[in-house]
């Protein structure tokens, strides 16, 4: 029954963000590592309470080695000091290289930012650059070289699933590689408190397959096509009258604000509000009437003022933006 006990809490291990459930990347070798000390540790504490016990409770005549000399040189000092130095180059081996690109890795900017990630992928051979946010879409067996900065305190940025944190430090660039081995979608997180909304500011990584990831980047890389139906075409001037553009950027619109989000394809995320909400009309409307309500401290102003008619245009045209 104990033993059962102890093994319940590892049920919920695996997943979409679990560090125990690697998918590629440094977070096997963590894994092993992680497997290595606990176990090792377990057999440890287990054979020291088993001395101890013995040295209690033993008969003094069959306990009298436990004071040796040999037995304090060997348990004592020799033991840990192997033990410890072996550990060393093991923990030493499985950091290494993971900031060293690989040749033909994908590139990716993310920039952490109070409550939300801002995602780039740069131009890559014939193809053009582009912003995306909360989001990070990768190809399954290609490498990706990830380079991170903060825009204004510091962010952690961490894949459970695919390695270990790596600080996001404004002014300062660090780079993290990983290759995804099997498509899915996992979910990343901020690991550095950063402020109110720290607990609320998580991405999705989805990884697709060489060809559907390419899909997505042509997609990606066009403009915000403009809407026909007359709903939506009133969002659409509802997003320039009401100034949305000065801090978001719709490509292919007037809309090139920088300060927040790109929008252009916004509604072909999974996702809105740093991974908070599924992304669809409901939420959208939502947010923007309530950002302070649900994420108070975040940078959007709560649009509270809106028509419910004039919330589902804008929401709607913020969903046809796929
Ligand atoms: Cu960003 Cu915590």
């Amino acid at each position: 029954a104990a033993a059962l006990f102890c093994v319940l809490p590892l049920i919920g291990c695996s997943g979409v963000q679990s560090a125990l459930d690697p998918a590629g990347g440094d977070a096997s070798r963590i894994y092993w590592l992680t497997m290595t000390m606990t176990v090792g540790g377990i057999l440890i504490f287990l054979s020291v309470t088993s001395l101890l016990l013995y040295a209690i409770f033993a008969p003094p005549e069959r306990r009298a080695w436990l004071g040796s000399r040999r037995t304090i040189i060997y348990g004592g000092l020799a033991f840990p000091i192997i033990t410890l130095s072996a550990l060393l180059p093991y923990g030493l081996i499985v950091m290494r290289d993971s900031d060293v690109p690989k040749a033909g890795a994908l590139p990716i900017e993310v920039i952490g930012e109070q409550y939300w990630w801002r995602v780039r992928y740069p131009a890559d051979g014939d193809r053009v650059a582009f912003s995306t946010a909360n989001e990070i879409i990768v190809p399954v067996g290609r490498p990706i070289a990830v380079s991170v900065t903060a825009a204004d305190v510091i962010h952690s940025f961490w894949i459970p699933n695919f390695g270990g944190k790596i600080d996001m430090i404004p002014g300062r660039i660090n780079r993290l590689n990983f290759t995804a081995e099997r498509p899915g979608i996992y979910r990343g997180v901020c690991a550095e408190f950063c402020g109110d909304q720290h607990a609320r500011m998580a991405f999705d990584v989805i990884a697709l397959e060489p060809a559907a990831f390419e899909t997505w980047r042509t997609e990606q890389a066009k403009p915000a096509q403009d809407p026909e139906v007359p709903l939506l075409a009133r969002g659409r001037e509802l997003f320039r009258a009401g100034g949305c553009g000065s801090c978001h950027a719709v490509r292919g619109t007037e809309a090139n604000g920088q300060f927040g989000p790109d929008l252009t394809h916004v509604g072909s995320r999974r996702t809105i509000g740093a991974g908070q909400f599924p992304n669809n009309i409901g939420t959208l409307a939502g947010w923007i009437a309530n950002t302070q309500h649900i994420k108070p401290g975040v940078r959007m102003p709560s649009y509270g003022s809106l028509t419910g008619e004039d919330l589902r245009a804008l929401a709607g045209y913020l969903e046809s933006l796929r």
